[in-house]
């Protein structure tokens, strides 16, 4: 069965390859896109992101062509991702798809409002930069796990921590294969052991390896 949805998957996609058509933004807001034909091996791609660092908020919306491997949630189906450190948060909603046209829809915000869980965090980025971080961050819509972690930033070594959704604890691997293995994440329940880092904003690597 698996085969065969892999071989159909195939299929469709070499079928579409060389002329799948996707909507485009035409504007920095998205309200206006166009229709254009992707290169081989494409799917159409809209993409809806929260970002927040401290009090600033931004949105902003996404819709193009997308290498096939690069689209890293499921085919057709809409999916949200999220990360929160405390004092910087970066939300996505995402829609991969293989037929003409099929990105049109401009995705909903993604959640921002916070659920009863909480995780170790950190209050500012002069904490995080510091190693001093010692703050509750309160988790935010999909994010249900709370996750610990380093990365590797221009050489330096860097600790994360925050609130973070399920669904991106388990693609970890591929974040790692994508960014030369240097993330390195563990996901756990939402709990109260406390822990002191050195963080760095996680919005980075996740802006990198998801965009
Ligand atoms: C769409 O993606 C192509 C590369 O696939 C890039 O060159 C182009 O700038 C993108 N357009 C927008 C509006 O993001
Ligand atoms: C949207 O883009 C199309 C094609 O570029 C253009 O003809 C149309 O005037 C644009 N509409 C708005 C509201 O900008
Ligand atoms: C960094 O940590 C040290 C020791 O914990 C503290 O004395 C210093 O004020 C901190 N600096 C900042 C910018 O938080
Ligand atoms: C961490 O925060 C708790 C509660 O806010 C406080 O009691 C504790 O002294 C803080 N620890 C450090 C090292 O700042």
């Amino acid at each position: 069965m698996k085969l065969l949805l892999t071989l159909s998957l195939t299929c469709t996609l070499l079928n579409t390859a060389e002329s799948l058509r996707c909507h485009v933004c035409d504007n920095q807001d998205c309200s206006n896109s166009t229709s254009v034909t992707c290169p081989i091996f494409s799917v159409c791609r809209t993409i809806t992101s929260l970002r927040r660092v401290d009090r600033f908020t931004s949105v902003t919306v996404n819709k193009n062509c997308s290498a096939i491997l690069s689209c890293i949630t499921p085919l057709n189906t809409k999916t949200e991702w999220s990360v929160n450190q405390g004092f910087a948060k970066e939300g996505h909603r995402q829609l991969c798809c293989i037929t003409d046209n099929c990105n049109f829809q401009t995705l909903a915000i993604p959640n921002s409002l916070t659920n009863e869980k909480q995780c170790p965090g950190c209050a500012s980025i002069a904490e995080s930069l510091n190693g001093t971080c010692n703050a509750t961050a309160s988790c935010e819509g999909v994010e249900d796990r709370c996750f610990t972690g380093t990365t590797t930033v221009d050489s330096t070594q860097f600790a994360l921590q925050g609130c973070m959704s399920n669904n991106l604890c388990r693609i970890q691997a591929l974040i790692g294969a994508l960014l030369g293995g240097n993330v390195q994440i563990t996901c756990g329940a939402p709990c109260s052991v406390r822990m002191s880092a050195v963080l760095l904003t996680f919005a980075v690597t996740a802006h990198k390896v998801l965009l």
